[in-house]
């Protein structure tokens, strides 16, 4: 799942307006792995960077400010950065030859993990900044010009959200129709598995003004959907001026009324936080798209007792079952984990017997791989790599026939799509479903921020294929 996406600040035409500070001219070039908060996040140091006078590039040689933000899920993270950064002092030495400044920051939760054992293995890096932090980028740089290596990793009492400057109407356009939104960040839960908790920090909620604000700017600037997201978004309790704090379901029903806002989703749920509001708004809200990504992790019991899931299999189960009733359409989406130390045959095959018996539209599987520092690496009874592979094998293959079903179930139906760009082909156009399938078809780039009603005529396992209806969709209708 983890992909790697570059950013850059606004072009210098967007950043018009904004008064160029001294250093104006310099380049930036960011490069971000890892889950759609990074994205944000990325979107975020760019935006903070702009208006420090740097415009992008999309080529690291080109850049007088390289910023890797990291991801610290997958196996080998902190290995895999440290080959980046080789290269990257290759391409500083390169830069410095020609008389050229390089500074180098790592970002992002290796960084939070690592922090100042990343300069210790690299001299090359000029800093590294944590999730909570990077709203210093400015100051951090400032303190980098003078030749000083900086590491800021503190989850700091203030809020980065408050120092953060709104993006520009430009940078909004050039990311499209459809942006995320961080509301939350943090989690609680320390299932045994994962390093969020400890890269990500305590559970935090943003405060609901300072989110409908960004929506509204977003909006304005032709954002029509927005995805809410949180490391366990639906644990969103932020609050309110002058009310009690707002749950996930009320702050939907607050962006639902943002004129220009026709789609909300919000990702990635908890299952035991998935209260009986936040079902209902699936029911009442119609912006609240019929899709849901509610991760399991395992289908046996006793591996998730073991993983600190705190839901069984039943309480899953049950919740799917309550959520369908409450919007009967709903794609619902997983992740899985294989192999989890401990993991009988039986166990897996109470994970597959899981997903056959849920049906899923859409699903992320791995190989269970340790993470130093949490409780699961150091678990009697992990499981050899080859039966972790058998496995996922099996698991892939049922989920990806699940996909292809699902997909292939709505040929001949009619869809509401949200353009979102130009097609790979000219004459054609992209956009989503309410169910997040890409949807191809053929029209004009005009039709981009619009929703379409459109005919699916054919189906793959990723994305379908439609023939677009005359006219504009008023605004979502449930099918
Ligand atoms: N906040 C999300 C999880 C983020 S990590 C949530 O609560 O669902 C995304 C996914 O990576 C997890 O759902 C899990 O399936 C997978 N993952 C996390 N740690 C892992 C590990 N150590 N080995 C294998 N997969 C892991
Ligand atoms: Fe990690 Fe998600 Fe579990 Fe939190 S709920 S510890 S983010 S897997
Ligand atoms: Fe990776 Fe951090 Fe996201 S570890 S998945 S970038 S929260």
């Amino acid at each position: 799942m983890p992909e790697i996406e570059k950013y850059g600040a606004a072009s210098g035409s967007e950043a018009a307006g904004i008064p160029a500070p001294e250093g104006a001219g310099r380049r930036m070039y960011v490069k971000s792995f890892g889950c759609q908060m990074n994205v944000y996040d990325a979107q975020r140091m760019a935006d903070i960077l702009a208006r420090e006078g740097f415009t992008r590039t999309d080529l690291p040689e080109d850049a007088d400010l390289i910023v890797v933000n990291t991801c610290h899920i997958r196996e080998r993270a902190a290995e895999k950065l440290f080959s980046e950064l080789g290269k990257l002092r290759a391409l500083k030495a390169m830069r410095a030859a020609q008389k050229k400044e390089t500074k180098l920051v790592v970002a992002g939760c290796v960084a939070q993990a690592e922090g100042a054992e990343i300069y210790r293995r690299q001299k090359a890096v000029d800093a590294v900044v944590g999730p909570q932090s990077y709203h210093r980028l400015p100051q951090i740089l400032q303190q980098a010009n003078s030749g000083m290596f900086i590491a800021d990793t503190e989850f700091p009492i203030e809020s980065k959200f408050d120092f953060l400057p709104p993006p520009s109407p430009g940078q909004i356009r050039a990311r499209g129709v459809s942006a995320v939104v961080t509301v939350q960040e943090g989690c609680d839960k320390f299932c045994t598995f994962c390093v969020v908790p400890y890269t990500r920090g305590a559970e935090a909620s943003r405060p609901v003004e300072s989110i409908i604000a960004e929506v509204e700017a977003l909006a304005a600037a032709g954002v029509r959907e927005v995805t809410l997201l949180g490391q366990n978004v639906n644990a969103y309790h932020g609050a309110a001026k002058g009310g009690p704090a707002v749950s996930l379901a009320g702050l939907c029903e607050r962006i639902s009324k943002v004129p220009g806002i026709a789609r909300i989703r919000y990702t990635t749920s908890h299952p035991g936080d998935m209260d009986s509001n936040l079902i209902a708004a699936h029911r009442s809200l119609r912006s609240l798209m019929p899709y849901l990504h509610l991760p399991v992790q395992s289908g046996s019991d006793k591996i998730l007792g073991a993983m600190n899931r705190r839901h069984k299999r039943k309480d899953y189960i049950e919740l799917a079952t309550n959520i369908r009733a409450a919007r009967p359409d709903i794609a619902l989406s997983s992740d899985f984990i294989v192999g989890f130390p401990g993991e009988s045959e039986e166990d897996f095959e109470a994970t597959m017997d899981l997903a056959a018996a849920v049906g899923f539209a859409n699903a992320y599987s791995f190989k269970y791989s340790p993470r130093p520092g949490t409780p699961a690496a150091s678990l009697p009874r992990q499981i050899p790599e080859a039966v972790k592979a058998e496995r996922l094998l099996r698991l892939q293959a049922l989920l990806y026939e699940q996909q292809r079903a699902f997909n292939a179930k709505m040929v001949g139906r009619t869809v509401e799509v949200l353009v979102e760009k130009r097609g790979r082909h000219p004459g054609q156009i992209v956009g989503k479903s309410p169910y997040l399938q890409p949807v191809q078809m053929e029209g004009r780039p005009e039709r981009i921020g619009q929703i379409v009603r459109a005919e699916i005529i054919s189906s793959g396992a990723h994305s379908l294929f439609a023939r677009l209806l005359p006219g504009e969709a008023s605004n979502e209708a449930f099918p």
